[in-house]
């Protein structure tokens, strides 16, 4: 496979499309291998990830084709058990296509560390106090990294914030860290731990809490995409996405059904590549609630001609280096195969496989409604738990969405009749 543009890809074999996948991205029989082998994590290695051990868990990886961001095609490894998702991100990264792809850019790989000091009498003095002090402590931050230091610079800047609290001021350091391909927790959390009695001594204060910030702000992947109305199908569709986007805008209760669609996308690619899910969540929906009120991540707008643009800015605390990326067999596979070589890349990936996703969700939404494609792929779920064999299932699929009674009891029901 040299394009990761393929009619009719869905219809090959699981091994079909494992052996194109593998030489799209030049995986070697091995690399295949840690993808189609159920059994690629050992028990011995799971052994040595988290504590009390007892096995380990499969789900499946599909391929999202179709995507072209900044001209260069990707094909997305997504790990996820939600049915219709790797189709929608691939049939919207398609539509997409027409207008030139997904455009993205990144702030950098800057993570913060907060540094928590309570009990200060003047916290306007102490806070001028650090700052000017700024260069003493990031050299004691960097004194802890100097691998980092030499790749990136490590700990770049301060930033000092006074918040009212239930107990009183607090005086909260930041330390603004370049953690390069790694995500950087444990670069970060050591600095902040480090800095904590210098920052004591300069306030007077008492330092609590030294941990990172999952508010990733330093670090934010961009994507736009535009979507023509003819792609869409037609005017009205690119309206009722706009329509369905304000509505998100304007309300925290679907804000945070349009956000889990984005999220859709996202979080199969963040456990593909072996990132920590509950990190990037975090982010995104503390991103989404900066303005005091919870809201949409991304914004639809229809441009001059009518069509549809789209834009999401998102905190991706994410990296490529250290974690599970590097231990697990398959994550690394699955890095191969999405072919991104830095963190930043991995970052705006994610950023338009997010944008995608809730194209294809609002568009659904819009037009349809989802329940129409859903059905059919809970149907063919059902079948395979009622115990269909592949020769079966498009019989017993077709049987349950004409007499719509999609149940396991139905399908079992077709199954002792055929
Ligand atoms: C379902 O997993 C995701 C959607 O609910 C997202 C949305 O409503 O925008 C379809």
């Amino acid at each position: 496979m040299k394009t990761n543009q393929y009619p009719g890809f869905h219809k090959l074999s699981v091994q079909e499309r494992a052996a194109e996948a593998a030489e799209f991205s030049g995986l070697t029989e091995e690399e295949l291998g840690c993808l189609t082998n159920p059994g690629a994590l050992s028990l011995e290695t799971a052994n040595h990830v988290i504590e009390n051990v007892i096995g380990t868990y499969q789900l499946p990886i599909g391929v999202a084709m179709n995507f072209l961001i900044n001209s260069k095609e990707y094909i997305i490894p997504m790990v996820v058990e939600e049915a219709s998702v790797v189709a929608a991100a691939s049939n919207a990264a398609k539509m997409a296509r027409e207008a030139g792809g997904f455009t993205t850019s990144y702030t950098g790989n800057i993570m913060i560390a907060q540094v928590q000091c309570i009990g200060v009498a003047n916290p306007f003095f102490a806070r001028q106090t650090i700052l000017h002090h700024k260069q003493e402590i990031l050299d004691i931050a960097n004194a802890k990294d100097p691998v980092l230091v030499k790749i990136t610079g490590g700990a770049k800047d301060l930033e000092v914030r006074i918040l009212d609290s239930q107990i009183g001021p607090m005086v909260v350091t930041h330390l603004l860290v370049d953690t390069g391909d790694a995500m950087g927790a444990n670069a970060v959390n050591t600095m902040a731990e480090a800095v904590a009695p210098t920052i004591e001594q300069l306030t007077g204060g008492t330092v609590k809490l030294r941990i990172l910030s999952n508010l990733a702000d330093h670090r934010l992947a961009r994507a736009t995409a535009k979507f023509t109305k003819e792609a869409v199908g037609g005017e009205d569709v690119v309206d009722g996405v706009v329509a369905a986007y304000a509505f998100a805008a304007a309300d925290p209760y679907r804000a945070s059904t349009s956000n889990k669609g984005i999220m859709n996308g996202i979080d199969p690619v963040i456990v593909a590549t072996g990132n920590d899910w509950r990190g990037i969540e975090a982010g995104v929906h503390s991103y989404c609630a900066r303005s005091g009120r919870y809201t949409s991540l991304t914004r639809w707008e229809k441009d001059a001609n009518g069509d549809l643009t789209g834009s999401v800015e998102l905190p991706t605390p994410v990296g490529l280096v250290g974690g599970a990326t590097k231990i697990h067999p398959a994550a690394q596979a699955c890095v191969k195969l999405l072919g991104v070589t830095t963190a930043a890349e991995l970052a705006q990936v994610i950023a338009a496989v997010g944008l995608a996703q809730n194209f294809a969700a609002l568009r659904a939404l819009a037009t349809d409604g989802i329940q129409k494609g859903h059905m059919k792929l809970h149907a063919r779920n059902l079948a395979t738990v009622a115990g269909a064999t592949e020769g079966q299932l498009d019989e017993v699929v077709a049987k349950m969405i004409s007499a719509q009674n999609i149940s396991v009891e139905y399908a079992k029901e077709i199954l002792s009749s055929l």
